[in-house]
């Protein structure tokens, strides 16, 4: 059993860590790009936690892709989520389908980080907002990216510097910032740039 099969428990039971404020930041970040009734992509959002809090706060519709069943199955019915199995690296939709895509604590596990970035940028709309909260792997996180190892799952994990430098190659520019409170999270906020004329 894979290590998300396994830990899914645990995220349908503590997954939920988001402050109001936390969750409002988000919400004043992604607004520009998400009108009420809007749509938003939330790509390994394992048990569906923040987008249910990003459908309330930002009146859109979200869906969730996760290739993790056992993650799925645990999430809250949401009227206005709703939960697709599949992996970033093959995205079973249309081109420029979302407003947004989120991407929580999950980036650094995508085996294929170049496929999903490309499917990122093809399945959001020009101009469309691309908001990506990762851990920074220095500091004391090494020990967070070793321990996650030795439980057998190696992710790959970007500085606030490679994450921009990285997405950027994909069209999709924008900038990040640690988080408030601390050095250990940050997010990369970009767009999706539009085809040119
Ligand atoms: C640490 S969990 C985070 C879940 C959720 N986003 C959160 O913040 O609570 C990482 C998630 O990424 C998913 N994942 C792993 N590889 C993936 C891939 N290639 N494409 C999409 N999701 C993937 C896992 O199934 C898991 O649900």
């Amino acid at each position: 059993m894979g290590f998300f099969a396994w830990s899914a428990p645990l995220f349908g039971r503590y997954g939920d860590r988001w402050s109001p404020e936390t969750v409002a930041r988000y919400r004043d970040w992604l607004r520009p790009h998400v009108p009420p009734g809007g749509s938003v992509l939330d790509l390994g959002g394992g048990t569906g936690a923040l987008a249910r809090r990003l459908a309330e706060t930002l009146e859109c519709r979200v869906t969730v892709l996760d290739p993790t069943p056992e993650m799925v199955v645990q999430m809250e019915p949401h009227e206005r989520v709703t939960a697709v199995i599949g992996s970033a690296e093959a995205m079973p939709f249309e081109n420029a389908t979302f407003d947004a895509l989120v991407i929580s604590d999950a980036f650094h596990h995508f085996r294929d980080q170049e496929g999903a970035a490309r499917e990122i940028a093809r399945v959001v709309r020009p101009a469309g907002g691309v908001l990506v909260l990762e851990f920074d792997p220095s500091g004391w996180m090494r020990l967070v990216v070793l321990g996650e190892k030795l439980l057998g799952e190696p992710g790959a994990f970007f500085t606030p510097a490679e994450a921009c430098a990285f997405f950027s190659r994909f069209g999709i520019e924008g900038h990040c910032e640690h988080e408030p409170g601390g050095r250990t999270k940050y997010y990369f906020l970009g767009t999706v740039a539009r085809p040119r004329a």
